[in-house]
């Protein structure tokens, strides 16, 4: 994680931000310390990333890179106004003695913000900001299958956005971000996902971290999927984190999995 002593509104890369809709600094502070201390309270050991004034948007660290064991594949930002985040994570990486592996300029690439894992097969989020081409990079990296899913709405630009694995089986999804064929790869992939609404999904729902049984989740949740989820045996944690939507992030995007 990132502490977000830099965060801000600066620029407006997607649907969600607003350069008149400013972050309130104590209130992100505050938020932000409240999904850390509930993440080391899961059992979670959180290491820092160092923020760097400057890069308001690096407090998303689940875009910095994909971590696999031992490598870090480091992330080339679509936009310029993030590219600027590239070296920061790199250094950081390679401090921690990573391998740290780049792909092409032309391959855009956004992390784990869009690439996740269900079961041993990555699914990899394109067309907003991550490049469909990708994955064929990915998949040599890692020597795992890839498998590029279309997004088609841009208020949902990341996978991470509209996907959520919780198992090797299921998932939290909303089906209408995705183009058909992107659909059909997921019902195909994960044996049971769980179909969220455009309520959820636009309320992040969709953005949540999964330590074990627990699901961190951004506050607001409708009570269908509440019980939907408590039914299936997860715990749900909901925290504020009404500073983070304003830049189109939540619960999933402000960490990064390193194990
Ligand atoms: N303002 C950031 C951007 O548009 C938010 C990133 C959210 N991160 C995520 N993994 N969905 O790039």
């Amino acid at each position: 994680m990132c502490r977000p002593t830099h965060y801000t509104i600066a620029y407006e890369i997607n649907p969600w931000m607003r350069l008149t809709r400013q972050t309130v600094q104590r209130r992100a502070a505050q938020q932000w310390a409240q999904l850390h201390r509930l993440l080391t309270r899961l059992g979670s050991s959180v290491r820092l990333l160092r923020p760097v004034a400057g890069w308001p948007d690096l407090v998303f660290t689940a875009n910095a890179g994909l971590v696999a064991g031992g490598t870090f594949i480091r992330s080339n930002f679509r936009y310029p106004e993030r590219q600027g985040e590239e070296p920061v994570v790199e250094r950081h990486f390679r401090a921690r003695g990573y391998r740290v592996v780049t792909l092409p300029r032309g391959c855009n690439f956004e992390g784990e913000g869009d690439a996740l894992w269900i079961g041993s097969t990555l699914l990899l989020g394109f067309r907003f900001r991550s490049d469909a081409a990708t994955h064929e990079r990915l998949s040599r990296v890692l020597e795992r299958e890839v498998l590029p899913v279309e997004l088609v709405d841009k208020r949902f630009y990341h996978l991470d956005t509209c996907f959520c694995p919780l198992s090797t089986t299921s998932a939290l999804w909303h089906p209408k971000a995705f183009d058909r064929y992107g659909r059909k790869v997921i019902e195909r992939t994960v044996a049971e996902p769980i179909a969220v609404t455009g309520l959820d999904a636009r309320r992040f729902c969709c953005n949540t971290i999964v330590v074990g049984r627990h699901l961190v989740m951004p506050r607001g949740v409708s009570r269908p999927l509440r019980h939907r989820l408590a039914d299936g045996g997860w715990v749900i944690h909901e925290v504020d984190l009404s500073e983070f939507l304003k830049a189109g992030g939540a619960a999933k995007c402000l960490v990064l999995r390193l194990a």
